[in-house]
């Protein structure tokens, strides 16, 4: 293996498109954030990856960990695909999609075990096996705790996601319900005997194949379950949104009381939560729905967003972006009232804007440009969204579910655009591929006058 150190190690993340303050795999392939968890003293981030290219292939567990969810260190992939998978091109799969359980002196681990043909079909076999970490570097060899399929259930039966509920264990599962997506729900006395209790949430609209990477767990007086639609399309173009519930928990169903899209930019998916602190911290994969990765020598494909507290205000599920994010912030390089500026070669292409505004007012805000390639966010008419030109992306119109609009925060960071509106209430993942290491800023505002305060920063490298 080759070490590098000092300038040859800053090079290797200073190749294009590669994130400077979002977690991003050294090179190639990841998508799914597995077994989030805190354990002695250290937050664990595993996660879906092919080391060997940057396109999705066999599937191995990579793993980081930080002691801050920011700053991370790579450590040793951990799980790896079956070898069967590894030696025979006709088949595919691997270590998929899981979670973890800390307990006082271990992490329990519960993952997907995939096998099957290159076009998935009654011939994949998908089922769910556990093991055991004491330092999080050895891992105890699996065991297969769930294998057969509940009646009614299709091919898709993965993800697992445990949440203790009242001192009872509960599971998700990623599957469909006599063809509607569903999420399915198991419990457990021990974390051993796993019991099938039916679907938890059955999505009533056509047009998706599964929920994936399901999660459930209680927040503000409510539960909450979410889940990735596998093959959606909504009525604005966005491809694969995750859709969450919020409601109460009942005869082991959620009885709906609001729904919604986690995250209104659908480059957002698999997102996965886990509890430290008393609070609910998810993070998402920055997924290439469209297409518009740009291969380059030692690049990544796919990254995480910034980790985010989860909240439920009036029902909604709002999130802010854990606190110590801010700490990154190096250069106030703008700073004013009201007025439509415009920024050029803003260095490392990687800053922060806030903005507050006295009241709602239509605004225009360029975050990217490449030649005749743009991407905005745009309040026109009252109807808040990210917007790109000239892009893969130009027919979908990424709308905000907002109607006044009062403060905005943005992370730009080299290809990811993430916005943040009135606190956590919207918010929206977008990649924008850009060759330039330097970054632009421009607004225009309708009624300047309700500007109330607007920044911009530089931030920090975390690598
Ligand atoms: C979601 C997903 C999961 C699966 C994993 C495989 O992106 O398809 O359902 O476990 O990725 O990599």
């Amino acid at each position: 293996m080759v070490k590098l150190e000092g300038e040859a190690l800053t090079d290797f993340y200073h190749t294009s498109y590669k994130e400077q303050y979002h977690f991003v795999p050294i090179k190639n392939w990841n998508n799914d954030p597995n077994g989030l968890c805190w354990y002695e003293g250290r937050y664990h981030l595993f996660y879906q990856a092919n080391p060997h290219e940057q396109k999705w292939g066999d599937m191995y567990w990579g793993h980081a960990v930080s002691k801050d969810l920011i700053h991370w260190t790579h450590l040793p992939y951990v799980f790896q695909p079956q070898q069967e998978i590894l030696e025979q091109d006709q088949l595919k799969g691997g270590a998929f999609s899981g979670c973890a359980v800390p307990m006082e002196d271990e992490v329990i681990f519960y993952l997907t075990r995939h096998l099957g043909p290159l076009e998935d079909g009654p011939d994949t076999m998908e089922w769910q096996t556990m093991s055991r970490s004491k330092d999080m570097i050895h891992f105890e060899e699996e065991t297969i705790v769930i294998k057969d399929k509940p009646e009614g259930v299709g091919y898709d039966f993965r993800d697992p996601k445990v949440f203790c509920d009242k001192g009872i264990w509960y599971m998700v599962l990623a599957g469909a319900f006599n063809g509607q997506s569903a999420i399915l729900l198991y419990s457990s006395p021990d974390l051993l005997q796993w019991e099938y209790l039916g679907p938890l949430v059955v999505e009533p609209d056509p047009g998706s194949t599964t929920f994936e990477c399901p999660d459930f767990f209680y927040l503000d007086g409510k539960y909450v379950a979410l889940g990735a639609l596998m093959k959606h399309t909504d009525e604005h173009g966005r491809y694969q949104m995750t859709k969450y519930y919020v409601g109460d928990f009942i005869d082991h169903k959620i009885h709906v009381e609001s729904t919604g899209w986690f995250d209104f930019g659908s480059n957002y998916y698999a997102v996965q939560s886990f509890e430290h602190e008393g609070k609910r911290i998810a993070i998402g994969w920055v997924s290439d729905f469209y297409e518009e990765h740009v291969e380059v020598k030692n690049g990544s494909y796919g990254s995480f967003a910034l980790p985010r507290v989860l909240s439920l205000r009036n029902d909604v599920l709002c999130m802010e972006p854990v606190p110590q994010v801010y700490d990154l912030k190096q250069e106030i390089i703008y700073q004013g009232q009201g007025e439509s500026i415009e920024i050029d070669q803003i260095p490392s292409n990687s800053y922060y804007v806030k903005l507050d505004l006295k009241h709602s007012t239509d605004f225009i805000m360029e975050l990217g440009r490449d030649e005749d390639q743009h991407i905005y966010l745009l309040r026109d008419h009252g109807v808040t969204k990210i917007k790109t030109v000239n892009t893969k992306t130009d027919h979908i119109d990424f709308i905000a579910d907002v109607q006044d609009v009062k403060n905005i925060e943005v992370f730009v960071d080299r290809r990811v655009v993430e916005v943040y509106i009135n606190h956590g209430y919207a918010v929206g993942t977008k990649l924008f591929y850009t060759p330039s290491c330097e970054g632009i800023f421009g607004v225009k505002f309708h009624e300047a006058e309700n500007v109330e305060y607007l920044e911009i920063a530089t931030m920090k490298s975390i690598w």
